[in-house]
């Protein structure tokens, strides 16, 4: 096959040129050209799909709902949004060693007794991966995963004429980043192979049917490796969280054009591959024999399901100019402004002091109705006097100290009481309209307002 011919283009303008160079001719930029390839003009591959489909009114269209098939997971079946979808495309992404490989395979093996499923695997070998399969019990006499079909193959186009012969209705393809085209000089991994292997693979599930699920590299920080154009091509965006010391593994929705996002998926990961788990509320509690200072349990709301998590923070008398403000699993931003916060309304002055703040179990939060966890959790630790027990609270802290109102606080305020916790400090909008039974609510409109009600619980 001739080597088709490629040119070098700007990501942030879309500028050309026939070579590489470290600005963009276009418009200035530096270090944007990737090679990407060069279209012909004679073969022109939209016109035969606007012949296909003609202008329709809005109002002829039926909306039909999408049919779904289940992976044969219930909590990945949750994340999706209900299963997948015949011609989705699904990115995956988590750290390495998190359990995405385990999770498909296993998915792919339940879904492989009722319809045609493609495992093609970049990174690791055949007998590999069928090693993986026993440990997963997915090759017993039993088991119909047998008929699972396997590709250890790294060549775009190789992997798409499989595609095309095999007619899978799920395809795997792990990971994006091992894949290359022959159509491009640069290396697999690079932005410009990620970026046509993904388009051309999204163009292969359009075209066939096939849903298509691929797995993506995360970059140090926890973003999905390769072009952020990525993200906008494909229907989905997963993310695999969670501490890989601790067995609980979180898969949460970014993106996704079938279903609601920040709906999560909840696995313990045990000897023989990944167990959902159907009732995660209690799962980020440390358990604490006494009451510890520093602690807080927080509720939070991740799709339709309220989680409590403990925040914890440790707040010590620093020892150099500037002292260290450390959040893991909560917004390190966003500590610095809650400090801020807490020395103007409520005259409790960090600025001698190292903060660190966690949240338990690896997982991450993203909502601000966790601001008040983190304020009395800091405010705790300060003073090395543990919040009285059965505590527990949320809502977010504006930049005036006001308390701002969590959404579904009914729910948060149910679901803690049916675990068993009896105190509860809540943005006074929140507050519920009738008593919840065993359930004491207090109401607070101000930061410092909060912190006053916690001391006179002591
Ligand atoms: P893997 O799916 O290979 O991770 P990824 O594809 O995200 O890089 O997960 C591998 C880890 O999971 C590995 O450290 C071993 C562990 N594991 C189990 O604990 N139990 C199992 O049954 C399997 C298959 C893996
Ligand atoms: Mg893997």
């Amino acid at each position: 096959m001739a080597k088709q011919k490629t040119l070098y283009t700007c990501t942030e303008c879309g500028g050309q040129a026939p070579k590489w160079q470290g600005q963009c001719p276009a418009c200035g930029a530096w270090n944007t050209l990737v090679e990407t390839v060069a279209e012909q003009a004679s073969t022109n591959r939209f016109q035969s799909l606007a012949k296909n489909a003609p202008v329709q009114r809005l109002a002829d269209i039926e909306a039909a709902d999408v049919p779904r098939f289940s992976t044969g997971v219930s909590e990945f079946d949750r994340v999706l949004g209900g299963g997948l979808v015949a011609g989705g495309v699904v990115l995956i992404g988590g750290d390495p060693g998190i359990g995405k490989s385990t999770l498909l395979l296993q998915s792919l093996g339940e879904i492989a007794s009722e319809r045609r499923a493609l495992y093609v695997s970049g990174e690791e070998s055949a007998a590999q991966i069928a090693l993986r399969a026993q440990r997963l019990s997915l090759l017993d006499p039993q088991s119909k995963a047998s008929e699972l079909k396997l590709l250890a193959e790294i060549q775009l186009e190789r992997i798409q004429a499989t595609i095309e012969a095999e007619r899978p209705d799920v395809a795997v393809i792990d990971s994006i980043q091992t894949i290359y085209s022959d159509a491009l000089t640069s290396a697999p991994g690079s932005v410009a192979q990620v970026r046509e292997c993904a388009a051309q693979l999204t163009r292969v599930a359009k075209q066939s049917g096939t849903a298509i699920i691929m797995v993506g590299h995360v970059t140090k920080e926890g973003n999905l490796a390769g072009p952020r154009v990525l993200e906008h091509i494909v229907d989905t965006v997963l993310y695999f969280e969670g501490d890989t010391h601790s067995s609980f593994r979180l898969v949460r929705a970014f993106k996704n054009r079938f279903g609601a996002v920040n709906e999560l998926g909840v696995f313990a990961m045990t000897e023989r591959g990944l167990r959902g788990v159907s009732n995660p509320s209690a799962l980020f509690l440390s358990q604490h024999e006494q009451t510890v200072p520093g602690s807080c349990v927080l509720v939070t709301q991740e799709g339709s399901r309220p989680l409590l998590v403990e925040i914890q923070a440790l707040v010590d008398t620093a020892h150099v100019p500037n002292p260290r403000r450390l959040a893991v699993g909560l917004e390190q931003n966003r500590l610095a402004l809650l400090l801020a916060v807490l020395h103007k309304h409520a005259g409790i002055a960090c600025f001698d002091q190292d903060v660190f703040l966690n949240a338990v179990g690896g997982v991450k939060i993203t909502e601000p109705a966790a601001d008040l966890a983190v304020l009395l959790a800091i405010q705790s630790s300060l003073r090395n006097k543990p919040l009285p027990k059965g505590l527990f609270v949320f809502g977010e802290v504006g930049l005036a100290g006001e308390i701002r109102p969590s959404p579904r606080g009914q729910d948060r305020l149910k679901e803690a009481a049916k675990l068993g916790f009896s105190i509860a400090v809540i943005p006074k909008a929140n507050a519920p309209k009738q008593p919840v039974e065993g359930l004491r609510v207090i109401a607070v409109e101000r930061i410092e307002q909060a912190i006053d009600q916690v001391r006179e619980l002591d």
